[in-house]
C-alpha cells in the first residue's frame, strides 16, 4: 500500500502510527472473507481524510444552523440525488453515522416506546438492531421474531404472515446480516399491507448487488429502506435511510435533531463518491464477480464435504455449518487466523451453541473480489481453509499455509 505512508501521523504520533502501520500490513497479508467488509476505494479514503471534517453543518442543505455551509450544502445535495437515482427511491437522508443509526431513525419515526415490530431473529440471520435484547431496538420496543424453515433454511412466508396477524406489529423488518438467499421484498410488502404494518428493508449487506441489478430492488415495495455504505457498496463507514416522500419530514427530524448532532460531512462526501462509482458499468461487473466468486466458494466447499446453510448462495456470502467437522465457529476463527485467513464465527439457524461459540462461520467475497481475485484464487483459498482445518493441530503446516496465503495476497494488492 505505497500510497499509505501516513508520514504526517508518523511525525505527530509515532505510537498510533505503529499500530496503523501494523493494520496496513495485516490487510496486505491477509485473505479477508468477512462478508460485511471491503476495501474502500482511494477517492473514498481521501474524502474521509479531507478538510470537510472541519465543518459543522447541523440541519440540512440550504437550511443549516451554522454559517459557511454553502459548499458542503452542494455535497450533501449531490449525495442525496445520487442515492435517489441509484436506488430508485422517493426520498433519502444521507446523514446517519452508521447502519444502526439509520435503523434507529426508522424505528423512532414509526414506533412509540413499547410498540411491537416483527423481524428476523439474530440467531437465524437478523441484525442486533432488529430487536436483540441487548440493543436499543429490543429495549425500547417489543420485538417478535420470525426465523427460517428448518428444512429449507429459507424464509417461510406463511409463518411471517401468521406472526404478523397474531402480534399486529406496526413495522415489519426484512433484509439481514447472515442470510445467503435473495430477499423477496414484494411478498413482504403484500404481507405488510394485509396486516397494516409499515415495511422496512435493511439492505446493509446487499446494497451493492441491488444497485448493480443483481438482487431485486426493495423499491417500490418498502416504506423505508436502510443501508450501510461500507459493505458491498464499497463506500465509507456510514448509513443512509430511504423512504417514501410521505415519511420524509418525519425521517429528517428523527435523524437530526432526534438522534444525531452535526453530520459527518467528510463521510457524506465519501458516500457521494462511492455512489458515483457504484453507478458505473465497472461496478456492475465487479458485483457480478462478487456473486460468481461466492458461487465458486460455495461449490468448492460442498465438493469437500462442507454443509452450507440453505445449500448454497444467491449473494455475496455463504454460511457454513461446521457440526459435521466437529469444530466450533470460535475455534475455526482462531485456526484460520494462524493461516492469515480472516473470517467471523456465526450462529446457524437452530444453532445449539451460543453466539460466543457458534456452530458456523460466515464467509463473503466482496474484499477478495475488490483485490481482483477470481475463480482460480477462490478454489485455492478453499483448499487453504480445508487444509488448515484438517491440520489444525499442526502448527508447522499452518505456518506453511500462512506463507502461501501471503504469497497469494502479494499478487493481488488491494491498493
Ligand atoms: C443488516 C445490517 N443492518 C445494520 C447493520 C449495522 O451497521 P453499523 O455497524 O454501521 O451500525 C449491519 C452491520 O453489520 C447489518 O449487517
Amino acid at each position: 500500500m505505497e500510497r499509505m505512508n501516513y508520514e504526517d501521523i508518523k511525525t505527530a504520533d509515532p505510537e498510533v502510527f505503529k499500530w496503523i502501520q501494523k493494520e496496513v500490513e495485516r490487510e496486505e497479508e491477509t485473505i479477508n472473507l468477512i462478508a460485511s467488509e471491503n476495501f474502500a476505494s482511494l477517492p473514498v479514503l481521501s474524502a474521509q481524510g479531507s478538510v470537510l471534517t472541519n465543518k459543522y453543518a447541523e440541519g440540512y442543505s440550504f437550511a443549516r444552523y451554522y454559517g459557511g455551509c454553502q459548499f458542503i450544502d452542494q455535497v450533501e445535495k449531490i449525495a442525496i440525488e445520487r442515492t435517489k437515482e441509484l436506488f430508485n427511491c422517493e426520498y433519502a437522508n444521507v446523514q446517519p453515522h452508521s447502519g444502526s443509526q439509520a435503523n434507529m431513525s426508522v424505528y423512532f419515526s414509526t414506533l412509540k416506546v413499547g410498540d411491537a415490530f416483527l423481524a428476523m431473529d439474530l440467531r437465524a440471520g437478523g441484525h442486533l438492531t432488529h430487536g436483540s435484547s441487548v440493543n436499543f431496538s429490543g429495549k425500547f420496543f417489543k420485538p417478535y421474531f420470525y426465523g427460517v424453515d428448518k428444512k429449507t433454511e429459507t424464509i417461510d412466508f406463511n409463518i411471517v404472515e401468521d406472526l404478523a396477524k397474531k402480534h399486529k406489529p406496526k413495522l415489519i423488518v426484512c433484509g439481514y446480516t447472515a442470510y445467503p438467499r435473495k430477499v423477496d421484498f414484494k411478498t413482504f410488502s403484500e404481507i405488510a399491507s394485509r396486516t397494516e404494518a409499515y415495511l422496512l428493508a435493511d439492505i446493509a449487506h446487499i446494497a451493492g448487488l441491488v444497485v448493480a441489478g443483481l438482487h431485486p430492488s426493495p423499491h417500490p415495495f418498502t416504506d423505508f429502506t436502510t443501508t450501510t455504505t461500507h459493505k458491498t457498496l464499497r463506500g465509507p463507514r456510514g448509513g443512509i435511510v430511504m423512504c417514501k416522500n410521505k415519511f420524509a419530514k418525519q425521517v429528517d427530524s428523527t435523524v437530526f435533531p432526534g438522534i444525531q448532532g452535526g453530520p459527518l460531512m467528510h463521510v457524506i462526501a465519501a458516500k457521494a463518491i462511492a455512489l458515483h462509482l457504484a453507478s458505473t458499468n465497472e461496478f456492475k461487473k465487479y458485483q457480478e464477480k462478487v456473486i460468481a466468486n461466492a458461487k465458486v466458494l460455495a461449490d468448492s466447499l460442498k465438493k469437500l464435504g462442507y454443509r452450507l446453510v440453505s445449500d448454497g448462495t444467491d449473494t455475496h456470502l455463504v454460511l457454513v455449518d461446521l457440526r459435521p467437522q466437529g469444530i466450533t465457529g470460535k475455534d475455526t476463527v482462531e485456526i484460520l487466523k494462524k493461516a492469515n485467513i480472516c473470517i467471523n464465527k456465526n450462529t446457524i439457524p437452530f444453532d445449539p451453541l451460543s453466539a460466543k461459540l457458534t456452530s458456523g462461520i460466515r464467509l463473503g467475497t466482496p474484499s477478495v473480489t475488490t483485490q481482483g481475485m477470481g475463480e482460480k484464487e477462490i478454489e485455492l483459498i478453499v483448499s487453504f481453509i480445508h487444509s488448515a482445518l484438517t491440520n489444525r493441530n499442526d502448527d508447522k503446516k499452518l505456518e506453511q499455509i500462512r506463507e502461501e496465503v501471503k504469497a497469494l495476497c502479494k499478487k493481488f494488492p488491494p491498493y
